[in-house]
């Protein structure tokens, strides 16, 4: 099924000439807002492996977080999170109903407007306790740990981002490896790739509601500083439902978000014995970080640590 919004790749040797208008920068903005978040999501399970030291060694884990400078990344993570939800129930409605891009316009100018609200509400309810402390409590590191620890959680991120909008931008000359479509139609000639291609979509609508849960909780009904190893034993035991909607979230998230990281890896590794390891390797950490994510959140339930 071809749509506009699933239009073939214009390839050229090397990739696909970055030419700028909406459907290209919405597609460039979703892959790098979807590896990015693979990528959180890979540090925010081992945060979570901590608690099996128990409730301080979690909150070592996560000291990096509760430094009030580090709050504008925490935003920037939650908006990723947003514009990569709205672009993709945008892509799966056009996918699922192609008479709706009739309307493309439309739903675009509709889908920034939620943005902007959504961006505009997480801005100020994060950023307000800012407000109140002085410069010097701002820029207060808590250690040298969660100094580094915080550089580990943007440095990967932000310097390719940097380096992609330098490029994008002009500034450079050569040719950017990006794709003319937002989304890319059902396969058709393998059983496993249309599978996939569904469950991206399926999963992305579901996750729609059970992040947007979680990161209310984390950021809106209670402030991050209060997210506390504690704080995590305590609701589990309290409402013993968080275990099922964690375990939802870990293996939507990490299977969604590691096919996605296999599709756009294999999109620039077409073949070779590169290709086998990139694909071996996601496999095989994939599985083992989705084992031990679970394992903790059982360990949790559980009450063992606390
Ligand atoms: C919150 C709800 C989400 C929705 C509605 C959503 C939706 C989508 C859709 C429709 C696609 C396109 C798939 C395709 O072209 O075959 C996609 C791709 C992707 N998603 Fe998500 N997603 C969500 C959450 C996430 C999360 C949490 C992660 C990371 C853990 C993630 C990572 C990715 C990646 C890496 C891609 C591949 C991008 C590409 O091919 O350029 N997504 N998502
Ligand atoms: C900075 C924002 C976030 C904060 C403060 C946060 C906080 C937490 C906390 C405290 C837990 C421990 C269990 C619990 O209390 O539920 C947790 C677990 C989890 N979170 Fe988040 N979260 C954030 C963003 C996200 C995002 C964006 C995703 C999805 C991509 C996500 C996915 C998960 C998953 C899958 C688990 C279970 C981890 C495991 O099984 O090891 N979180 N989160």
């Amino acid at each position: 099924m071809s749509t506009v919004a699933s239009q073939p790749r214009t390839a050229i040797k090397g990739g696909a000439i970055y030419r700028g208008g909406t459907g290209m920068l919405t597609w460039l903005l979703h892959r790098i807002s979807g590896v990015a978040v693979v990528y959180f999501l890979t540090l925010h399970i081992f945060e979570a492996m901590n608690l099996f030291g128990g409730p301080a060694a979690y909150n070592a884990a996560t000291d990096a977080y509760k430094q009030p400078w580090f709050r504008p990344f925490e935003v920037a993570l939650v908006l990723a999170v947003v514009y990569h939800a709205l672009n993709g129930l945008r892509v799966a409605m056009f996918d699922y109903w192609p008479q709706t891009t009739k309307h493309h316009r439309i739903v675009f100018r509709i889908g920034a407007a939620i943005f902007v609200l959504i961006a505009l509400a997480v801005a100020i309810v994060m950023l307000r306790p800012l407000f109140s402390l002085s410069l010097a409590q701002i820029f207060e590191v808590k250690s040298a740990g969660s100094l580094i620890y915080a550089l580990v959680i943007v440095l990967p991120v932000a310097l390719p981002v940097l380096y992609i909008a330098w490029r994008g931008s002009g500034l450079s000359t050569g040719p950017m490896i990006v794709s003319p479509s937002s989304s890319r139609p059902a396969p058709t000639m393998s059983r496993f790739e249309n599978l996939a291609w569904q469950f991206m979509r399926l999963s992305g609508v579901v996750m729609v509601l059970l992040i947007f849960l979680h990161l209310f909780i984390m950021h809106f009904t209670n402030d991050i500083t209060a997210i506390t190893g504690q704080f995590v034993f305590d609701r589990f035991a309290a409402t013993p439902i968080w275990i099922i909607i964690d375990l939802l979230i870990l293996f939507l998230a990490w299977l969604h978000g590691l096919n996605g990281l296999r599709i756009v890896l294999t999109d620039y590794i077409r073949r070779g014995n590169a290709r086998k390891i990139v694909l071996a390797v996601i496999g095989l950490f994939g599985l083992v970080w989705l084992a031990t994510g679970a394992a903790v959140l059982f360990y949790v339930q559980r009450g063992l640590g606390a």
